[in-house]
């Protein structure tokens, strides 16, 4: 049988992950699963952990679900390791939102300064969870959910030995599932061509069993209820002339850059009523661990689906399964780009359609991007290798260097100011500067 580590154990999502492995335990038996956390997150862990055990309790299984604050303990001889914590929780995250605002600058957790701050907050911390991989269980697959994803990956591939990575989203699975309900069709006759990084992903054709239905597609992303899926982001409707020129399917992260003067001042409007995500998030948390501690509860509730990470299970559970199955299936998910869009680095990581094997994703060749995109991608790549490596040196520099080039920032004094203000208001959770 495996052992799952899960570290971030208290997250809200942890029953969206239990029950991936409930609904997938014939075809993968996991017989451990090792929830991680640090002594600020023991309550939620608690609560969390005891509906896990409800719910696999429930369903019959010999899984046995273990708590616990001692991250090695839960790491030694793991076969597989997934990430999903926030370093500083949602209080970081407000900051992280409202900072940038304040000086006319989106804020976001994985978009604009906000990403970059979290990344150089959570980056010193995942290498740490890969060196003690490294000494515990040297040859499990680290399956990072935690944001900014892109970055994280970027960081892992660029600055550890450890090979064994895959960066997951669930926006890629989102894009389908959307694109399904959009055509009134099963899921599972959907594919779409992925191609991009993470939150910066496109569709570059889609299939109805096999059959392109693109243009199709394209014109029903336009409309405003249908450029967005996930519940983090309230969509705006496209320009049909744009999206039908841009000719690819786009995520809901590009209204932030498409979109961004459009966007900005919704998120504004927001930030002046005192609500950014940060403050909805909590009281959707609160009322969640309510329901997470009711003894008669042993599913995963509902209400989970007001949260922006749906089909992170399915999205999780079914890569594990594909990797410890060699079922080599094709899923789109965060690796080493080895050629697969020409344009980027081949050592950097990239969000492409892979084919799933037991030695990791393998990435479709894609050739080179659609000249429109390429060189947004290739911005925020390099914004990403660059907040990869400000946050590994702790150097200033580098960092005003990430922050200026992100686009989303207007100028490198404005970037000073916002980074002076971040570095100050999140200097415990930034040990490197
Ligand atoms: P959360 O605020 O509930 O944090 C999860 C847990 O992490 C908390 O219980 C916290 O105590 C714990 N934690 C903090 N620092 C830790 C550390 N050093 N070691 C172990 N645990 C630690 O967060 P959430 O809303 O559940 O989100 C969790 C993570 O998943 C975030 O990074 C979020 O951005 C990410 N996420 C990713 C996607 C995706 O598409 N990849 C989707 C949704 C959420
Ligand atoms: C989205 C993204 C995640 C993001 C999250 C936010 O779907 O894929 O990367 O962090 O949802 O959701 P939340 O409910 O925390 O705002
Ligand atoms: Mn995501």
């Amino acid at each position: 049988g495996l052992k799952i580590a899960t570290i971030g154990g208290g997250s809200s999502y942890t029953p969206e992950l239990v029950e991936g492995f409930i609904k997938r335990y014939d075809e993968l038996p996991v017989r451990e699963l090792w929830l991680v956390d640090i002594e600020a997150g023991k309550e939620k862990l608690e609560i969390v952990g005891n509906l896990a055990k409800r719910m696999i309790e429930k369903a019959g299984l010999p899984i046995e679900v273990h708590l616990t604050l001692d991250r090695k303990a839960a790491l030694k001889d793991a076969d597989f390791v997934t990430t999903q914590f926030r370093v500083g929780q949602l209080d970081a995250r407000a900051k992280d939102e409202r900072i940038p605002l304040k000086h006319g600058v989106l804020g976001q957790e994985t978009n604009g300064p906000g990403g970059l701050f979290k990344g150089l907050r959570t980056i010193p911390v995942i290498l740490d969870i890969v060196k003690d991989m490294k000494e515990l269980c040297p040859d499990a697959w680290l399956i990072n959910f935690t944001n900014p994803a892109g970055m994280v990956t970027e960081a892992i591939l660029r600055y550890t030995d450890h090979e064994k990575v895959v960066g997951l989203c669930n926006v890629p699975i989102g894009m389908e599932m959307g694109t399904a309900k959009l055509l009134d069709v099963d899921h599972s006759r959907i594919r779409i061509d992925f191609a991009g990084l993470n939150h910066m992903v496109y569709g570059l054709d889609v299939y109805l069993d096999g059959v392109s239905v693109k243009d199709r597609v394209i014109e029903l992303l336009a409309a405003p209820e249908n450029s967005s899926f996930v519940k983090n982001i309230d969509g705006l409707g496209w320009e049909p002339e744009f999206i039908r020129a841009l000719n690819a399917l786009t995520c809901p992260y590009h209204l932030y850059y498409y979109k961004r003067n459009e966007m900005l001042e919704k998120e504004l409007k927001n930030f002046k009523e005192g609500t950014t995500r940060a403050e909805v998030v909590k009281k959707l948390e609160a009322e969640l661990f309510e329901l997470y501690k009711d003894p008669n509860i042993s599913i995963k509730p509902p209400q989970l689906e007001e949260r922006g990470g749906a089909y992170y299970s399915d999205a999780a559970v079914r890569l594990i399964s594909s990797m410890y199955n060699d079922k080599r299936d094709i899923q789109p998910v965060n690796t080493k780009n080895n050629g697969s869009i020409a344009s980027i680095p081949n050592d950097s990581a990239v969000e492409v359609s892979c084919v799933i094997t037991k030695e990791g994703p393998k990435p479709i060749v894609n050739g080179d991007l659609p000249v429109a995109v390429r060189g947004l991608v290739q911005q925020i790549k390099s914004f990403e290798r660059v907040g990869a490596e400000a946050a590994v040196t702790g150097n200033y520099d580098t960092a005003l260097l990430a922050m200026t080039i992100n686009p989303l920032v207007p100028s490198d004094k404005v970037g000073k100011v916002i980074l002076d203000e971040m570095l100050e208001a999140h200097k415990e959770h930034l040990p490197q500067f």
